[in-house]
């Protein structure tokens, strides 16, 4: 298996009956998912998509990433939550963090419209002087302010250097098949679309084109991104919790949530996994955090941050458990050579790779914390490549859905992030909006 459960840190926190007492209730949950008769069951083409996926759009996504790497220096993807963070977690963790500072034969890519900062829009667009630009707007409704506000933007940039015709062909709109006001535009305008599945929502949707396009653009291989979705989608078809690690993992956070631990840190030790907790806590966070229930999804870069959150994981009010992704091998390794003269005192690290040294703290981490009272589970990874990224997307796809199930919420809506938007739309005088407008500005007298 690509990613396997590690229980042993828990062993003090969940006893073996407690798993035995909530397994009705995880088949319970896998028979709603797979019987489509759940809240949000319109809402389940992600479940199967790493196998029926359409694989004539697929390879017009490879066609279209080549093209954009033959004629671009710079790729703006443009797009929010769900059709954002997931390919950017993946071009950072599959290419690197620092992917636009490396000498590669790929555009740099810029991801924009998943804010409202003035500051970071004049940036982007100042990286794009004397560029060769192409834009992919990615929008499932079509109608979300932050990226329609920087594809106005990018749209202008794009006329104005290139003509009409020509940012036609530097344009590639991900949206859905049919509705919405940037489906219309792309119509009109005749930019080459891509399509997000009425049945997939935005932050299940990254091995859909919204991040298999960026994610080609880049240079990772996608065919192997969906080979380890698939293979993941048989591993954990099976509800006996014995042998199936995504619906333990599920169902060991619930039982943790139960108890109090009601946040969850998604520990890395590697940089490159950062945004991978981006993503993860938007997966979970808009999943299950309804109704006045759910877990906080949080998560820490170490040893990094060791040395600011460090001290209150491991001393501070007792409400959260870790779960630590233990990549084994890393992409690179560092041999630490001796120094005869042994100023720093550090002698006692040489001689070795540095992966032993971080092997080292996460293994004298997680026993620390586990004896201040935070419970860990870990996720074994053998090493990052595509494949274990695509199996990973799945595993924690599938266990957030389950543990929503297991809440009793819709995994699959959002009505919490209305009502920012509305208070947004009055104040900023949106027509259809003018009774909540003088409300508003009463209160903020
Ligand atoms: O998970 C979700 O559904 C959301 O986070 C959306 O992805 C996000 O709000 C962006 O929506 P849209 O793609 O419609 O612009």
């Amino acid at each position: 298996m690509a990613v396997s459960l590690v229980t042993k840190y828990v062993k003090d926190f969940v006893a073996p009956h407690e798993l035995e007492g909530i397994a009705p209730q995880v088949k319970a949950a896998h028979d709603t998912l797979h019987t489509k008769s759940g809240l949000g069951n319109d809402f389940l083409g992600w479940v199967d998509l790493p196998n029926s996926y359409d694989k004539e759009e697929f390879s017009r996504i490879k066609t279209a990433a080549k093209w954009i790497q033959q004629n671009a220096d710079v790729l703006i993807v443009i797009g929010i939550g769900g059709s954002y963070l997931g390919a950017r977690a993946a071009i950072e963790l599959l290419r690197s963090p620092f992917y636009n500072n490396l000498k590669k034969d790929t555009p740099d890519i810029y991801f924009c419209g998943n804010n409202i900062s003035p500051t970071y829009l004049n940036e982007i667009l100042s990286i794009c002087q004397g560029k060769d630009v192409a834009v992919n707007i990615i929008s499932k409704s079509g109608t979300t302010t932050e990226p329609a506000l920087a594809f106005r933007v990018f749209r202008e940039l794009l006329e104005e250097r290139y003509g009409k015709e020509g940012a036609k062909e530097r344009i590639f709109a991900t949206t859905d098949k049919a509705r919405g006001t940037l489906k219309e535009l792309s119509d009109r305008e005749g930019y080459q679309t891509f399509v997000i599945p009425d049945d997939v929502g935005g932050r299940f949707s990254v091995l859909t084109a919204v991040g298999l396009l960026p994610i080609a653009v880049s240079g990772a291989d996608i065919d192997k991104i969906m080979a380890g979705a698939s293979d993941a989608t048989r591993a954990y078809n099976d509800c006996d919790l014995s042998r199936n690690d995504c619906y333990l993992y599920a169902a060991l956070r619930n039982i943790l949530f139960r108890k109090g631990k009601k946040m969850e840190i998604l520990v890395t030790y590697d940089p490159s996994f950062t945004l991978m907790g981006e993503w993860f806590k938007q997966l979970f966070g808009e999943s299950e955090g309804k109704d006045n229930k759910g877990l906080y999804p949080s998560s820490v870069t170490f040893s990094t941050d060791l040395h600011s959150l460090g001290q209150f994981i491991q001393e501070g009010s007792r409400i959260m458990f870790e779960t630590v992704v233990n990549i084994k091998r890393p992409k690179q390794d560092f041999f630490i050579k001796n120094d005869e003269q042994n100023f720093d005192g550090l002698n006692f690290l040489s001689n070795q790779n540095m992966s032993v040294v971080n092997e080292k703290a996460m293994k004298g981490t997680v026993l620390a914390h586990t004896e201040g009272g935070v419970p860990n589970l870990m996720l074994d990874v053998d090493e990052i490549d595509e494949y274990t990224f695509g199996w990973l997307v799945y595993f924690f796809e599938k266990a957030c859905a389950i543990s929503a199930y297991l809440l009793g919420v819709n995994p699959f809506n959002q009505p919490g992030v209305e009502s920012y938007k509305k208070n947004m739309f009055a104040l900023l005088g949106k027509p259809g909006y003018e009774d909540m407008k003088a409300a508003l500005e009463e209160k903020l007298r």
